[in-house]
């Protein structure tokens, strides 16, 4: 009952979204707590807002409860407002496809724009496709990274390296046998240009060293300066990351048929092998001779 009344008013339409963001912010650039998004209006909006205690009409109470002789029978307490008239509509901007990025449609193509444009963050994420060095130079080395969620790759990276040998490159090579394969889709850009926060929902497709499809989408939430992401929220299709590690990776890979004849230590690293050949022998104290 209590999410039946809420969903009317997620559906309230903003033209500013402003989320504040509990991240700590150590490294070397301004602190940004805020989040601003400026959104485009919605060029047919739904009915006006309603206020936020919502009741069918004004006659009934939003419980829900009906007292089977009350006469208000019609209080479904769905928090369903009948529609009122449609408001006169702005006239909706023209946006067309763009073909030289796989028809991509901009909801900003403006170019001129004193943070990255949209179309320069769509051939930021696009040219990681065939070459993921460019990373190197799109993120600022002392980038704050979050990796959303509950994984083995997820956490607060406080520089580009860390990110890259714990997270992205772990992933990366299990797609090593395929790299030809890879490809890189951005599906939808938000913010960017005014802003200097923009929202990327990024496609990443290939077949991993398995042999399996790989599909997933990822949310990347990315604060900008002088045209380098430096501070990043990611958030993962995790099952399918670690379903992809499960298959991939060796240390995961275990089955009653593998020959273990290479260390493979785990995350630990190797003990020290002189100590514990120093504890190896017979019961009555004889040493081996090799
Ligand atoms: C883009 O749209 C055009 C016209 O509809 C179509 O011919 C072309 O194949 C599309 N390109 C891509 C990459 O989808
Ligand atoms: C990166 O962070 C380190 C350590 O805080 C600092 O010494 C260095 O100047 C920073 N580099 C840049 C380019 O911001
Ligand atoms: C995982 O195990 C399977 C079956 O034993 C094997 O065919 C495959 O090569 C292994 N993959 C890795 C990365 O070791």
């Amino acid at each position: 009952m209590l999410l039946q009344h809420l969903l009317p008013a997620l559906s309230l339409t903003t033209t500013v979204l402003t989320l504040t963001l509990p991240f700590n912010t150590n490294h070397a650039h301004q602190p940004q707590d805020q989040l601003t998004l400026t959104i485009p209006p919605n060029p047919n909006p739904p009915s006006p807002p309603s206020p936020p205690n919502i009741k069918d009409d004004s006659s009934c109470d939003g419980t829900g409860l009906i007292p089977p002789t009350n006469p208000n029978n019609h209080c479904t307490g769905d928090g369903l407002i009948p529609p009122s008239p449609p408001s006169p509509s702005p006239i909706p901007p023209i946006l067309t496809p763009d073909p030289t990025r796989e028809n991509f449609t901009f909801e900003n193509p403006t170019l001129e724009c004193p943070y990255p444009s949209q179309p320069h963050i769509w051939d930021s994420f696009k040219t990681l496709e065939k070459d993921m060095t460019k990373l190197f130079t799109l993120i600022h080395k002392n980038v704050s990274f979050t990796v959303v969620g509950h994984h083995p790759i997820a956490g607060h990276y406080t520089d580009l390296l860390h990110f890259y040998v714990n997270a992205l490159r772990r992933v990366s090579v299990l797609f090593m046998d395929h790299k030809e394969r890879f490809e890189i889709h951005p599906v939808a850009i938000h913010g960017g240009c005014e802003s200097r926060w923009s929202v990327q929902e990024v496609r990443f497709r290939g077949v991993m060293n398995s042999g399996d499809a790989f599909d997933i989408i990822n949310v990347w939430v990315t604060r900008w300066h002088e045209n380098q992401m430096v501070e990043v929220r990611t958030y993962i299709d995790a099952p399918k990351i670690m379903d992809a590690l499960h298959k991939n990776e060796i240390w995961w890979n275990g089955t009653t048929e593998r020959e273990n004849w290479r260390y493979m230590p785990g995350p630990a690293g190797m003990p020290d092998l002189k100590e514990l050949e120093g504890y190896m022998g017979y019961p009555d104290g004889r040493r081996y001779e090799d």
